[in-house]
Formats: structure tokens, C-alpha cells, sequence
């Protein structure tokens, strides 16, 4: 696993050589009462496993590489209160993609998690991205 450590080596790096840095926000809109689990990983950063509570989020930031090849890849999973606790499991979702996202969200992306899936904030509006795969 690659640590905290490799990820504080990058940033200080890249601060000097890239524009603003791109903070992702991933916001649980499920259930009152029902966390949601997140882990996220890029090509050499891995964020760890979160428990979020709902109506909170999670975020970080960075910089985007400069050929705007940066991805974040999320396994976001969670249990449904209205189908018995059963496992609702999204992997290997794309949450961020600096080629795809960097004008649509203009170095602030908005995620929220809901019972139906991953929206994102595209251009102000809210765009169903990722259906939950259905088990
Ligand atoms: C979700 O599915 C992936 C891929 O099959 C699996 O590796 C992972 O353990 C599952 N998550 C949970 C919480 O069971």
C-alpha cells in the first residue's frame, strides 16, 4: 500500500509547476440514519476506507497531472435500510477524470451518493452518472 507519505512527496512537487488545485467532494444523500463506505485511489495515492454519516461528505484535493491524465477510482458501498441491510456495492466507479471533468467542474466537483446511484454536478445540474449495479 502507498501511504500518506508519497502523497505529501507529490503535492509539494507539483504545487510549483501546476495551477489550482481540484478538490473533489463525495456527499452521502442516502438515508437518515445510513452511512455510506467509500475508498478511493488514484494511479499513487490510495485515500483509505471512510465511513461517512448521511448528509456529511468526504473530499480531498490535488493537482491535476499535466496531460490531464489524473483519475480517482471509488468503490463506494453501502446497506440498504429498505431491502433487509443488503449490500449495495458500486466498484470501480470513475469519480474523477481530469480530461472529462476538469471544465465541467472547474477545479470543484460535486458527487452525491443516493439510493438510485452517483450523481454528479455537471454544469450546475445534476446528472445521474452511476446506477447501482443491480444484484
Ligand atoms: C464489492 O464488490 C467487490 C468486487 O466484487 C468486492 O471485492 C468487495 O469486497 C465488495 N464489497 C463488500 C463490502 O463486500
Amino acid at each position: 500500500m502507498i501511504g500518506i507519505t508519497l502523497l505529501c512527496g507529490c503535492s509539494s512537487v507539483s504545487s510549483l509547476f501546476f495551477g489550482p488545485k481540484t478538490r473533489v467532494w463525495v456527499n452521502n444523500n442516502l438515508y437518515p440514519g445510513t452511512d455510506m463506505f467509500l475508498h478511493c485511489k488514484s494511479k499513487d495515492d490510495d485515500l483509505g476506507v471512510h465511513q461517512i454519516a448521511y448528509d456529511t461528505g468526504y473530499s480531498w484535493s490535488f493537482h491535476d497531472d499535466f496531460f490531464d491524465r489524473t483519475k480517482f477510482v471509488c468503490d463506494i458501498w453501502w446497506f440498504d435500510p429498505n431491502n433487509g441491510g443488503k449490500l449495495v456495492n458500486g466498484t470501480d466507479l470513475n469519480i474523477y477524470k481530469s480530461y472529462r471533468d476538469i471544465t465541467e467542474c472547474g477545479h470543484k466537483c460535486f458527487r452525491f451518493v443516493k439510493p438510485d446511484g452517483v450523481y454528479f454536478l455537471v454544469f450546475q445540474k445534476m446528472e445521474l452518472k452511476y446506477p447501482w449495479p443491480k444484484q
